[in-house]
């Protein structure tokens, strides 16, 4: 069973509601979009590899440390690019490796479109990116994808997951741990998570 992480911070949870009120604009969307990616990748990297790094401060020497993984972001498109930014507010140096998908409508099962990764792996650790964790479908066609690249530690970062996404990416990847802002009800008939926040990729392009 993989680790599931939902966040409890104060800062997430306010951010939050503000983000499912449906009378939040979209560039307001937007920018709590990118601030809770910020706060959610702060906890998801809690076990990030460090080495010994030695610095000369005004005073004299000091022993610290050095995040030393390559990182790769793996935002699926389009909801994905939205937690592109406030991730790489803290991780600057981060490779983005770009994933399109889309839902089908009909049958809800993912649909590749964009993948333009190269042969062999340029990274030790992916975060896979994705505001919402429906029926889990796209989560769990893109690790398949970075699995098969050579990709070996793979971590999925989103905002609202359905319990029926969770069990999917769980059963199908038990090794990719789940950080997200909240778990929420259930899937409607249609794919969309009750509560939720309605269309992560329409509500922040406003289309
Ligand atoms: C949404 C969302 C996920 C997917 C989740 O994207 O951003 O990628 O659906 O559903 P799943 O867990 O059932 O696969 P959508 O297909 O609406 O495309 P978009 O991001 O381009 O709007």
């Amino acid at each position: 069973m993989s680790q599931v992480f939902v966040s409890q911070h104060p800062l997430v949870l306010h951010k939050l509601t503000a983000l499912r009120d449906a009378s939040t604009d979209h560039r307001g969307f937007r920018d709590l979009v990118r601030e809770l990616a910020l706060l959610l990748c702060y906890e998801a990297m809690q076990d990030l590899t460090l080495a010994p790094k030695t610095v000369i401060t005004p005073m004299g020497t000091a022993q610290g440390y050095k995040a030393e993984e390559a990182i790769g972001l793996v935002p699926i498109l389009r909801a994905g690019l939205g937690l592109v930014d406030g991730v790489m507010e803290l991780l600057p140096n981060v490779q983005v490796w770009h994933i399109g998908l889309y839902r089908d409508e009909k049958t809800l099962r993912p649909v590749e479109y964009y993948n333009r990764l190269p042969t062999e792996p340029t990274v030790q650790i992916c975060l896979v990116l994705d505001p919402m964790l429906a029926t889990g479908g796209s989560a769990v066609a893109t690790v398949d994808i970075l699995k098969r690249w050579g990709v070996r530690r793979i971590k999925f970062l989103g905002l609202i997951a359905a319990p029926e996404g969770v069990e999917r990416l769980t059963t199908a990847h038990p090794d990719v741990p789940i950080h997200v802002a909240a778990i929420d009800e259930r899937l409607n008939d249609i794919g969309f998570i009750i509560p939720g926040l309605g269309d992560a990729g329409d509500r922040q392009f406003g289309t």
